[in-house]
């Protein structure tokens, strides 16, 4: 199906985050309108071809994405495997997707105060966020910007943290990735002429800031929101990822 013409102009959102957060558990519940379906780990690809409807009462709610009876929009929405062995898959899914309006990328923040899942999840996301910072900037591709849906999922669960607190631990480790990357440049042996572009060219958001935030990528183009939700229980639940999703287009 993905090869087709027609799907590959198609308008996408892509589904981006580490294994276990949540992704391929998301794209069922919004495919179906009702549960999820049992998951399991993500080796490839999969999209599936969903309708944003713009005229209905419940336009904002994902259980009226077949919605054919008022105006809509068609969409693919895109999974990703977020095993980091495959990484290069979503990372070149990325890099290649034509009309990308948004990513939502998901993060399980019942995990997420444990160092052993924020590392690796903030990791990813600075991939991500440092992919969008560089095709900004270069002025010769002109790309639309790209908004960013944190989908902090797994709110049912009680160790889940608030979004405020999501938002807090990823930035704080954001910023502790960033320095860290940029030392291991100055270790490199990099001649020193070369040490300023390269440095800059993989610091993510304001150069030389002593925190980062979400909001230094808003110089990029970049929105960020962290949302609240849950796949598998109806509150919180995905309404809001939903609504997000339907306002791009
Ligand atoms: P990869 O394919 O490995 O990248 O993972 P994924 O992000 O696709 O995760 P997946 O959708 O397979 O979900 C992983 C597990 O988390 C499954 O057992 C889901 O049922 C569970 N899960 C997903 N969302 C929620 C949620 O909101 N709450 C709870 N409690 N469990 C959830
Ligand atoms: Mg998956």
């Amino acid at each position: 199906l993905s090869t087709s013409n027609t799907y590959t102009t198609a308008p996408s959102v892509l589904l981006l985050g580490p294994d276990n957060a949540g992704k391929t558990a998301l794209l069922t519940l919004f495919e179906r309108g009702a549960a999820p379906a049992q998951t399991h780990t993500s080796q490839v690809t999969h999209d599936v071809e969903l309708n944003a409807s713009t005229d209905a009462d419940s336009k904002d709610s994902f259980r009226n994405h077949d919605d054919t009876t008022g105006t809509h929009t068609k969409f693919l929405l895109v999974d990703t495997p977020g095993h980091g062995k495959l990484r290069n898959i979503a990372m070149g899914k990325l890099a290649r997707i034509e009309k990308l309006k948004a990513i939502v990328f998901v993060v399980d923040a019942a995990a997420l105060s444990e160092h052993e899942t924020l590392a690796p999840t903030a990791s990813y996301l600075y991939d991500v966020l440092l992919f969008l910072q560089k095709r900004a900037s270069d002025q010769s591709k002109k790309k639309a910007p790209v908004p960013v849906l944190i989908a902090a999922n797994k709110m049912d669960l009680f160790t889940a943290l608030p979004s405020t607190m999501v938002k807090s631990h990823l930035e704080a480790e954001l910023t502790r990735i960033r320095s860290s990357r940029s030392k291991g440049l100055l270790d490199s042996g990099v001649g020193m002429d070369d040490v300023g572009s390269e440095e800059q060219d993989s610091w993510l958001g304001e150069y030389g800031s002593e925190k980062f935030s979400f909001k230094q990528m808003q110089e990029y183009d970049v929105d960020i929101d962290v949302v609240p939700g849950s796949v598998t229980s109806d509150t919180p639940g995905a309404d809001k990822w939903w609504k997000f999703i339907a306002q791009q287009f």
